[in-house]
Order: structure tokens, then sequence, then C-alpha cells
């Protein structure tokens, strides 16, 4: 049940990629919080039965389907905040597609669309997203969900592995132009994280079983890591308690980059 005094009362909050996984578990997270949420994914049923979920738990959700590889999708979603709730306070882009394949056997439009999900949406939406921000008195704070693979190189990944490495690099650079102007931004860097998307990875391995088994012992805290576990990294970044937090890559990875 969100309180009055939640962390992230009163804020206003665009989360994509809203109907599952991390964004799921972000967004149950911050409507705890008080947050007031536009939930943004491709899957309507599923994000129409979350807000469903935030809304009798006491919280304020509104679901719009969007593609964030669209330029005008973005501009749609953010607007409805400001909209709904008179402000946006917080944008965390959170959405992204895989590509678990060598590049010599990725298509042209398969890397396009990665490219697109998982690197130009965010720079649609941070860009739509700056200037509103800029003119609140409170600023705003921008979350990319990147990857410990935008840290590090996995094999098998190269176009995924060049989209979240762009990720964090477009959070850091946009945290140097607008700290001045009173915007944090960081991106978020989960590990291996038992979600759906994780699953799918799994299952276009050669030997899926084996491949699951491995991604849950690669960590050094010995398992993968939960939606939740990020959720609670995602709302401290995007919390008042991280005032002085910008332009940070936060690995959420048990490890995993340590070595
Ligand atoms: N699961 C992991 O191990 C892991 C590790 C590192 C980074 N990540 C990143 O975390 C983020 C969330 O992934 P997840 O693991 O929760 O996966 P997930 O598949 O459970 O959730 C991703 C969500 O994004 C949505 N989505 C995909 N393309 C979209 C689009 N074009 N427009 C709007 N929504 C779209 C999907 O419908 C889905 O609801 C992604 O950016 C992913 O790259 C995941």
């Amino acid at each position: 049940m969100p309180t009055a005094d939640g962390r992230l009362a009163g804020k206003a909050a665009v989360i994509t990629g809203a109907a599952s996984g991390i964004g799921r578990a972000s967004a149950l997270r911050f409507a705890r919080e008080g947050a007031r949420l536009v939930l943004a994914d491709t899957q309507g049923a599923a994000g129409e039965a979350l807000v469903r979920e935030i809304e009798q738990a006491g919280g304020t959700a509104r679901f719009v389907c969007v593609d964030v590889g669209r330029r005008a999708d973005n501009e749609r979603m953010l607007g409805l905040c400001v909209e709904r709730y008179g402000s946006l306070d917080i944008l965390f882009c959170n959405a992204g597609v895989n590509l678990p394949k060598e590049l010599t056997g990725s298509a042209d439009d398969e890397i396009d669309r990665v490219l697109d999900v998982n690197v130009k949406g965010p720079l649609y939406a941070a860009r739509h997203a700056i200037p509103i921000m800029v003119r609140q008195a409170a600023g705003g704070v921008i979350l990319f969900t990147a990857s410990k693979t935008g840290l590090v190189a996995q094999t098998d990944s190269p176009v995924y592995c060049a989209s979240k490495g762009a990720v964090v690099l477009l959070a850091k650079a946009l945290a140097l132009d607008y700290a001045a102007r009173g915007i944090r931004v960081n991106a978020l860097c989960p590990g291996i994280i038992d979600t759906p998307m994780l699953h799918q990875f799994a299952d276009a391995m050669p030997d899926p079983a084996a491949a699951w088994a491995a991604y849950s012992t690669a960590q050094p805290l010995g398992r993968l890591g939960t939606p939740e576990e990020c959720a609670e990294a995602a709302l401290w970044l995007v919390s008042p308690e991280a005032s002085f937090v910008t332009g940070v890559a936060l690995p959420v990875d048990g490890g995993f980059t340590a070595m």
C-alpha cells in the first residue's frame, strides 16, 4: 500500500518495458513508494493487468502501448505522464531486446531492431524528457537499464553488447550535460537475472539446460539475480536518497563484473 511519506511520494514516473521482468518489479516497487506511474510496453494485456494489480493495492498507474523504437511513441508516452500527473519526475528507460547471435549471422533487420529498441529508444525518450525536466523546479531523474554486458563483453551477443555499452556512455554523457540543470542520469547494469528474457536467451542456445545451469553459477554470489533485487537498486537510483549520484553505471550482478 503506498504511503504519503513514501520515497517517491508525489513523483510522476514513466517506466518502459514495464509489463515483464525488471520493469514489472520496478513498477510494483515504485508504486509502493507512492509514485504515480505511466507504464509503457508492447504487451497490452500484461500491462493492463499490472495496472489493475497496482490500483487494487491503492497505487496509481496508467498503461500505454508503445514501441520504444519509435520516436513518436516515446513522445506520446511522456506526454501522457505530463497530461495525467502534471509533471515528469522520473524516466526509467528499461525496455530491451536481446540478439543471441554472432555478428556474421545477424541480419540487417535484427541489428536494426536491437539498436532501435535498446539505443534509439532511450535517446528519443531522453531527448523529449529533458526539456520538460529542465523547466520543472525540481528537475528530474533519468535511469537507463543497460547491462553487465555494457561493462564487459560476453560471447555470441555482439550487437546486444554494443547496444548496452552505448547506453552506459549515453547515461554518463547526459549526466555531464545536465548536472547543472537539475537532472541526474544513471545506468543500471543487471547481471544474469531470472526474467522471461533470460529464459528466451537460454532457449536459443544449442543446449538450453546446460546454458541455464551455467547462468545459475556464473556469478560469484552463486545464483541468479531476481527482478526484485534490480528494482531495489533502480528505486534507490531514482530516489532522493541518491541525490548526489549521477553518471554512474551500477552493476547489480552478484559480483560478476568484479572478476
Ligand atoms: N534478464 C537479464 O539477465 C538482464 C541482464 C542485463 C540487462 N537486462 C536488461 O533489462 C531490461 C529488462 O529486461 P528483462 O530481463 O526484465 O526482460 P523481459 O523480457 O522480462 O522484459 C522486457 C520488457 O520490455 C518490453 N519491450 C521489448 N521491446 C519493447 C519495445 N520495443 N517497446 C516497448 N516495450 C518493449 C517487453 O515486452 C517486456 O515486457 C532490458 O533492457 C534488458 O536488456 C536484462
